[in-house]
């Protein structure tokens, strides 16, 4: 049966390669669902991942907006019927050392967290209902700045923490579910995410 698998952040670097490596492994057992804000790159990324014989959606998504996260999931859905997996990958860096932060700029550290924990936390939410269908996988890509807070990374880690803390509490709640919850910590990965 083909596997349904969504991956937010999929235009570039780790989620790209993931869409890539998922297709060149799965060929037509995966159906691609791939999200991000930059459609001409999610097209790249499709045309790669269909030439294995994947069947592939591109959702242009914000996932710092709810409704774009749950229509992302809804979308998902009416095309492809099931979900399998969700990777909530997209996210953003930031590095500044917080006293030089002026309070002007105090709003980068709630987008920051509006991408990195609540674009995970609702599209998580959305397709909550259609894993436990199919007994499926939530995968976090959380940082290993989520796990230790180094200078410069107080907004970044602050999200990677709470990304951490949230999908550690989820995987328990879900034991019983049968949907698995797996959270990645990266150290540097060659990407243009600086
Ligand atoms: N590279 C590393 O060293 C490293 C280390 C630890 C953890 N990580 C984590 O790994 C994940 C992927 O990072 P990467 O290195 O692959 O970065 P990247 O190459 O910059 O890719 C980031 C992806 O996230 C998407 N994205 C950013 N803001 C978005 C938004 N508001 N809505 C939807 N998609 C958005 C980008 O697409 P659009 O711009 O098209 O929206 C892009 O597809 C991130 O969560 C990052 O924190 C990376």
């Amino acid at each position: 049966m083909t596997q349904t698998v969504i991956i937010t952040g999929a235009s570039d670097g780790i989620g790209a390669e993931m869409a890539r490596q998922l297709a060149q492994q799965q060929g037509a057992q995966v159906a691609l669902v791939l999200a991000a804000r930059n459609e001409t790159l999610l097209n790249q990324v499709a045309d790669e991942c269909r030439t294995q014989g994947s069947q592939v959606l591109v959702v242009r998504t914000d996932v710092s907006d709810e409704a774009q996260c749950r229509a992302l999931i809804e979308r998902s859905v009416a095309q492809f019927g099931r979900i399998d997996a969700l990777i909530n990958n997209a996210g953003v860096s930031a590095q500044a050392l917080f006293s030089d932060v002026k309070a002007q700029d105090l709003g980068w550290y709630e987008n920051l967290m509006r991408i990195n924990l609540w674009g995970s936390v609702w599209c998580t939410h959305a397709a909550l209902p259609h894993l436990k269908a199919t007994r499926g996988q939530i995968v976090a890509v959380s940082s290993l700045a989520g796990l230790v807070g180094v200078p410069g990374r107080t907004a970044y880690s602050a999200t990677k923490f709470a990304m951490t803390g949230f999908f550690e509490a989820l995987r328990t709640e879900l034991r019983a579910s049968g949907v698995s919850v797996t959270t990645a910590y990266p150290g540097v990965v060659a990407t243009q995410i600086r």
